[in-house]
């Protein structure tokens, strides 16, 4: 491990095939810096854009490992080469809601622990990739030096990933060099609305948009913060390579702030799109939803719901100061278009609604 900032440097990528890794990876490898790829199930590294990601003028080490066991599960030659990291950056997670509990805990969490174990061993900085959603279910401004404020986490996911930032906070205490970035939801590129993979809250576009429930509990005032990729990743990468310049700190990875209204009124301008009625929380009842409508609503809406309720602003002053801010609220809207013309444009969204059985498979993977 070197203690200074070298023109080239080697990094250990935890997650390195997921949908941020494998953009950060890009951004190393094209920078000039050997990347030690740690990839577990799938070992394709693809870029958002679709095309295979192409190292260089860097090298790329994929090795196979599993963060939740210890060593990573690694071979010894492999625990080698990540000895000689000059960075970690840990993006592997389990991103998928709706799974049970322990497997958040197993990965999320337990797998932080043994990232850490290994920053630890070698005292190597770790820029870790946490979400903005740690806040868990609180409103008005979070900032990006709050962390555990006895809030309520949202769901299992945030629970574990509050558990892992916390781990990494008192690694930090105890003198572990650590950058934590933390995105809102993750979604299509900035300029192009692309995305590779269409998770977290494209299930619930495609479910709304076929009116396949019409109904949502949610706050009219609420704000859903959707960060385009490229922006995610050049932060996180950006945090590995200027480590000096953000070390100890923790950055808001975040982009639009989009408020219910501009989402009601963005979907009405597309003819083929259904437009969802939102009640306040403490109108709805689930049970007054239709029998075709209840099976979408329990898998798909009721995981990601309480995103349409948080009245939530996160603060990026630390991010902004180090990588530039957010975009300007203006763009907002044109943003959401964007995704929802991708989505169109691959058929996502475009094909007309077709009545489903009820209880057919609507998990909140990829419908
Ligand atoms: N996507 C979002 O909206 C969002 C928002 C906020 C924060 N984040 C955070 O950003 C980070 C990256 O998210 P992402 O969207 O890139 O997620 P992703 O596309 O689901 O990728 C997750 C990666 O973690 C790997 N992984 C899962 N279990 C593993 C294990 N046991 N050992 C080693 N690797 C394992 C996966 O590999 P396999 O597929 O081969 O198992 C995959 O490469 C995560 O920490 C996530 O919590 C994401």
């Amino acid at each position: 491990m070197t203690d200074t900032l070298t023109d080239t440097m080697t990094v250990l990528v935890t997650g390195a095939s997921g949908l941020v890794g494998a953009e950060v990876t890009a951004r190393l490898t094209a920078g000039g810096h050997t990347v030690v790829a740690l990839v577990h199930r799938n070992g394709d590294l693809v870029r958002n854009s679709g095309g295979r990601l192409t190292p260089g003028p860097g090298v790329l080490t994929p090795i196979t490992g599993d963060i939740t066991r210890p060593g990573l599960g690694l071979t010894d030659g492999d625990q080698r080469l990540v000895a000689t990291a000059d960075r970690i950056v840990h993006c592997a997670a389990v991103t998928h809601f709706g799974l049970p509990a322990e497997r958040y805990e197993t990965v999320n969490a337990a797998g932080t622990r043994h990232v850490l174990d290994l920053a630890v061993t070698h005292r190597t900085p770790l820029v870790h990739v946490s979400t903005a959603y740690v806040c868990g279910e609180r409103d008005g401004t979070v900032r990006e030096d709050e962390l555990d404020v006895g809030q309520r986490p949202g769901n299992d996911y945030e629970r574990s990933k509050l558990a892992a930032e916390t781990m990494v906070h008192q690694a930090a205490v105890a003198g572990l060099p650590v950058t934590v970035v933390r995105p809102s939801i993750v979604t299509g590129a900035a300029r192009t609305g692309r995305v590779r993979d269409f998770m977290t809250i494209y299930p619930v576009l495609r479910v709304l948009t076929r009116g396949l429930v019409g109904t949502v509990p949610a706050h009219y005032d609420a704000a859903l913060d959707l960060v385009p990729v490229d922006r995610v990743a050049d932060l996180v990468a950006g945090a590995a390579t200027r480590f000096d310049a953000v070390a100890g700190r923790t950055l808001h990875a975040v982009g639009q702030e989009l408020t219910l209204r501009d989402f009601s009124d963005v979907l009405a301008e597309y003819p083929c799109f259904q437009v969802p009625r939102f009640l306040p929380p403490s109108a709805f009842s689930a049970s007054a939803l239709s029998d075709r409508e209840r099976p979408y609503y329990d898998r798909v809406i009721a995981l990601y719901d309480t995103y349409f309720r948080r009245r939530v602003r996160f603060d990026d002053t630390q991010a902004a100061a180090a990588f530039g801010g957010r975009p300007a609220p203006a763009g907002a809207r044109p943003y959401l278009r964007r995704l929802l013309d991708h989505c169109l444009r691959t058929g996502y969204l475009g094909a007309p609604p077709r009545r489903e059985p009820a209880g057919a498979r609507t998990d909140g993977s990829t419908p």
